[in-house]
């Protein structure tokens, strides 16, 4: 089932969320429904407090490449337990912040610990696109944006432009 994405700026989305204590059904029909609304949109990556849950899991699938086999990851209590001293920047966008894009500097390889759907542990070294959107997607679950890397200025810009988006939405 497909759910809706809040859009910034939205309390929920600044919230630290609380981590996963056992894997229940529950919990893996809501990583299902969040892959499928990440493909839908679409999007390479989507955290659960985007669809107004605040508990630390994310969805991603960072394969881009026509005719590639998709590969769906689902991620409870993701960590990242290293990260590379070197840095690249790229420009990111969200689902929260629809035609938004600015660069945002991140470390280019960082190591990440999660929980699979099984309940199994799993780490894994992610670099390129993926690493950027780990990155991304684990800052979700700490209340945070990519906009709150940018400069205050640049912020204000696209929060001003969101508040503007949601007021017309909302007269429809
Ligand atoms: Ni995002």
């Amino acid at each position: 089932m497909k759910r809706s994405i809040l859009l910034h700026p939205d309390p929920r989305l600044k919230k630290m969320c609380d981590a996963v204590p056992d894997l229940t059904d529950e919990l893996r029909a809501l990583a299902d429904d969040m892959l499928e609304t990440m493909y839908d949109a679409p999007g390479v990556g989507l955290a659960a407090p985007q669809v107004g849950v605040l508990r630390r899991l994310v969805v991603l699938d960072c394969v881009k490449q026509e005719g590639e086999a998709p590969r769906p990851l689902i991620m409870f209590n993701p960590e990242i337990i290293a990260s590379s001293d070197e840095v690249s920047v790229y420009e990111e966008g969200c689902l929260s912040m629809p035609e938004q894009y600015a660069d945002v500097t991140r470390p280019v390889e960082v190591t990440v610990k999660w929980v699979d759907r099984d309940g199994n542990e799993q780490t894994e070294d992610m670099g390129g696109l993926w690493g950027t959107c780990v990155q991304h997607e684990i800052d979700h679950l700490d209340g945070k944006l990519f906009i709150d890397h940018l400069k205050p200025l640049k912020r204000q810009m696209i929060t001003r432009k969101m508040v503007k988006m949601k007021r017309e939405l909302a007269r429809g």
